[in-house]
Parts: structure tokens; C-alpha cells; sequence
């Protein structure tokens, strides 16, 4: 008997937002490394606990995914992207992921939305709300950032920064109670 309860559109979907929650999970890996080289331990430790964030949120998916008995598909992960130049262009990019991501947990909302699949859908909104936190978060440091003086940051207010973000938690109240043993 069939047990599959997912149709083959939306689990080769879900499978492609497993493989770019490992993606994003990735690109804060890399840019927690630049940021440590760099000497700026407290974005580093902030960035590795993101990277750990999103890689509960693939376990998430991945666990969805078999619980409808569907079939997960693990692939390659394509490479994070180049260093940025500055920390400022770091959380720029930071953000812009974060929307790109959004809209990935939107179309795959539509679809379920569309295949008038209400457990997939359901499932989706922990993610439609952990977005607008992930957004709101990336947001807030770019703004505190501009305050500070935008690209021409002074030495002082970036060590400033460094040390805020080392004592900041990060992860979105959703994501707090959320870990890879139990997404
Ligand atoms: Fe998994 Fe930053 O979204």
C-alpha cells in the first residue's frame, strides 16, 4: 500500500528548501570564518550559532518529509559565496539571503496552498513566521550599522558592535526551542 503522503510536486520541493536551509547553514559557516580571521569573534560566534540555527531548520524539513513518507533526497550543496569585503556588506548579504529564503517558504506555502494540502501547509507557517523574525533580526543590525556611520564605520563603534553581537542570542524566538535532535 501506498504511504506516501505528500505528492511528488511538493516533496521534490520540500527537498530543495532542505538542501537550501544546509546552503544558508553553510554561508554563515564562511562567514563566521572570515569574520573570526578578521578579529571579530563576536559576529564569528554569532554567525556559527546561525549556521547551527539553519542547519535545525533543514533537520526540520528532513523529519517532515519522512513523517509523510515521502522520500528525502540528500544532494550536493552548492558553495557559499565569495568573502565579503566588509562587515557591512556581510550583513547586506546576510539579509538579502534571508529575503530569498522568504520567498522560497512562500512559493512552497502557494503550492500546498494550491495541492489543498492543510498538514503541509500547517507545517509551513512555523517557517512563515520564523522568516519575518530571521528578516526582522538581519533588518536591525544593518540599522544599527547605518546609525553608526554606514561603510564609513569607525574602528571604535565596529569593536562596539563586535562585542553586542557576541553577548546577543540571535536565534529567533521560534528557533529557540528548535535543535537538529529534535527539529
Ligand atoms: Fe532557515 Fe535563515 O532561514
Amino acid at each position: 500500500m501506498k504511504t506516501n503522503r505528500l505528492s511528488q510536486t511538493l516533496t521534490d520541493a520540500l527537498n530543495a528548501q532542505m538542501t537550501k536551509e544546509a546552503h544558508a547553514s553553510q554561508i554563515y559557516l564562511s562567514y563566521g570564518a572570515w569574520a573570526s580571521s578578521k578579529g571579530f569573534g563576536g559576529v564569528a560566534n554569532f554567525l556559527f550559532r546561525h549556521a547551527q540555527e539553519e542547519r535545525n531548520h533543514m533537520m526540520k524539513v528532513l523529519e517532515y518529509i519522512l513523517r509523510r513518507g515521502g522520500e528525502v533526497v540528500v544532494i550536493a550543496i552548492p558553495a557559499p559565496p565569495d568573502h565579503p569585503a566588509t562587515l557591512y556588506e556581510c550583513f547586506e548579504s546576510v539579509f538579502t539571503h534571508e529575503v530569498g529564503n522568504t520567498k522560497s517558504i512562500h512559493s512552497l506555502v502557494k503550492m500546498s496552498f494550491q495541492e489543498e494540502d492543510w498538514a503541509t501547509w500547517n507545517f509551513l507557517q512555523w517557517f512563515v513566521k520564523e522568516q519575518v523574525e530571521e528578516e526582522t533580526f538581519a533588518m536591525n543590525l544593518l540599522d544599527k550599522f547605518r546609525i553608526a556611520g554606514g561603510t564609513k564605520v569607525s574602528g571604535e563603534t565596529l569593536y562596539e558592535l563586535d562585542k553586542d553581537l557576541g553577548k546577543t542570542n540571535g536565534e529567533a524566538i521560534s528557533a529557540q526551542k528548535v535543535t537538529a535532535e529534535k527539529p
